[in-house]
């Protein structure tokens, strides 16, 4: 099994971040001097992807715009001697092939991925949730694909969550293979605490095989009128081999405002323009909290 491409849903409305996501897309905002989206691209290359697609709406194409070329900018970048911006605007633009398919309805993240059956053809693939953003030494998406690849299996990316926040998630049933990996034999989306199979829920990073299209085409709706993923996984997960791996990292839901502010301070801490200044700026602010 070789993993060579990735799909990213990102026609998700932006509900929870609302004003600001009315015009801009929520993967369009900035995450200290990046679109959010940028990073999840980014943790794909770094894994060796190449072909990736995004699932967007009739609302986002600034997304397509960002990673386009931009020739007038860039020429007057260049008669201006901004040599690291236009390197920067060039790089987002060279990052990977990129493929954009829309979902025409909004019916849920199961159907957003069914979408993508013609990009993927036959052959295993990746899935990154835009919101699910993760920073961690070696790329989540890359351990994931290590264990798919080691087991011939699908994978799933888990951590496990506090028993009162499950229901913000996938339960999965697990029985452990090695450190950090298990196999999967079921799981539920948004389960109550007496519902869950385990503390262990499914964090946005998934290596898929193509059997899941079958299985989402014929998916009824579950949880929220919608066709969910989870649901189609669970099909799949009794049919064929599937492993959880408790990845090493820590994510971000960029998607609601706590979670976008955590990643937004943990991220400008270590960047090399803000950190050193953020660090003396928070130090100072402590004594008037
Ligand atoms: C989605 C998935 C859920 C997963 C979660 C976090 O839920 O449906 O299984 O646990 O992402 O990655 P959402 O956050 O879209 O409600």
């Amino acid at each position: 099994m070789k993993v060579r491409k990735a799909v990213i849903p990102a026609a998700g409305l932006g509900t929870r971040m609302l004003p600001a996501t009315k015009t801009v897309p929520k993967e369009m905002l900035p995450l200290v001097d990046k679109p959010v989206i940028q990073y999840i691209i980014e943790e794909a290359v770094n894994a060796g992807i190449e072909d990736i697609l995004i699932i967007t709406n009739r609302s986002k194409s600034a997304m397509d715009d960002y990673f386009d070329y931009y020739p007038e900018l860039e020429t007057r970048l260049n008669q201006a001697g901004k040599d690291k911006e236009l390197s920067e605007v060039r790089r987002a633009a060279d990052l990977a092939n990129i493929f954009y398919v829309r979902q025409k309805e909004t019916k849920g993240l199961g159907h957003a991925i069914s979408r993508a059956r013609r990009f993927v053809g036959d052959e295993p693939f990746a899935v990154l949730l835009g919101d699910d953003i993760m920073r961690s030494d070696k790329p989540v998406i890359g351990q994931l694909i290590e264990a798919a690849e080691k087991y011939d299996a699908s994978a799933v990316g888990v951590q496990t969550v506090a028993t009162e926040a499950i229901s913000k998630y996938s339960s999965v049933k697990v029985s452990p293979l090695e450190e950090r990996v298990f196999s999967v034999s079921d799981m539920n989306e948004k389960p109550t605490p007496a519902e869950m199979f385990s503390n262990y829920a499914i964090l946005g990073r998934y290596v898929l095989t193509p059997d899941i299209f079958d299985i989402l085409d014929r998916q009824t709706p579950g949880y929220g009128g919608e066709i969910q993923l989870t649901d189609a996984l669970r099909t799949l997960c009794l049919q064929k081999p599937m492993v959880a791996v408790d990845f090493e990292g820590r994510r971000y839901d960029t998607g609601n405002l706590r979670g976008f502010l955590e990643a937004t301070i943990d991220f400008s801490l270590e960047h090399p323009e803000t950190g050193a200044w953020l660090r003396e700026f928070l130090k100072n602010k402590s004594h008037t909290l």
